[in-house]
């Protein structure tokens, strides 16, 4: 599914990336764990497709295509969603008109406002998220938690076979990251692939986990599986 081979990122003229290794199968999910400032951002962000990073060298193969080339737009329509760790105020657009719209991203069939009001509003409550939201602006006011359930109500809307969630985890409560985590877990079941970059090793308590990975110095140090996480949390990073 995803396979990045000898990834180097610079961003302002110093290499964030260096020798990046990464390789994971449909279906899974990877942890992606390690010191602030590493680089696991900037991993999401280049997998997004943002610009100010700038590629070096290696590889990062998508579905049998390198994804180096693609546009951010080209790559939401390739199925790749991800979240961001702190997710921007977009003051000129209504949540309504923006879920509105990114339903529609996919559907041929255009859905009656009304009705797209009710479905949304099912999938806010699952989440726990106050109806009101969906007159204000973009996560304009919003509480950490409500943006981070933001990123998974969009996440819902795009229905995308990649994700990465960048510390999806941090601002939750108990009963949201549990809720969060049975939306992976069922989107696993039906075959879609996850990164997940956490601080923390609660959220493997809740996701049915593959792997996790250490970043340090730019790249993976080591692997292994969910008991990784929880050594490096007793231990730190300092190896
Ligand atoms: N747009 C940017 N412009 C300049 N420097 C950046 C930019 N984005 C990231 N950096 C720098 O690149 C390094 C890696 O940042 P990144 O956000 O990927 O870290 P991280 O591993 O996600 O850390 P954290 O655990 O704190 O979220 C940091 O030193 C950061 O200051
Ligand atoms: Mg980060």
């Amino acid at each position: 599914m995803l396979e990045i081979i000898g990834l180097q990122v610079e961003i302002e003229k110093r290499d964030i990336l260096k020798d990046f290794n990464l390789s994971i199968k449909k279906g899974e999910i990877h942890i992606i764990m390690g010191p602030n400032g590493v680089g696991k951002s900037t991993l999401a962000q280049v997998l997004a497709g943002y610009p100010v990073y700038n590629i070096k060298k290696g590889e990062i193969i998508y579905d049998g295509m390198d994804l180096s080339f693609l546009s951010l737009e080209e790559r939401v329509q390739k199925k790749i969603f991800v979240s961001f760790q702190n997710p921007p105020v977009i003051e000129n657009i209504s949540m309504f008109d923006f879920f509105y719209s990114l339903y529609h991203q996919n559907k041929k069939n255009e859905v009656d406002k009304k009705e797209f009001e009710k479905i949304l509003i099912k999938k806010m409550q699952i989440l726990k998220m106050r109806k009101e939201l969906l007159d204000k602006a973009i996560n304009l006011g919003f509480s950490g938690g409500e943006k981070k359930k933001n990123e998974i109500l969009q996440m819902e809307m795009l229905s995308p076979n990649f994700i990465v969630l960048d510390e999806i985890d941090a601002g939750l409560d108990i009963d949201s990251l549990k809720i969060v985590s049975k939306k992976i877990n069922n989107m696993k079941e039906e075959g879609k692939t996850f990164i997940v970059i956490t601080h923390c090793s609660r959220i493997l308590d809740y996701i049915d986990v593959d792997k996790v990975h250490i970043i340090v110095g730019g790249k993976i140090i080591k692997s292994g599986g969910a008991e990784l996480a929880y050594e490096m949390e007793k231990r730190g990073y300092e190896l």
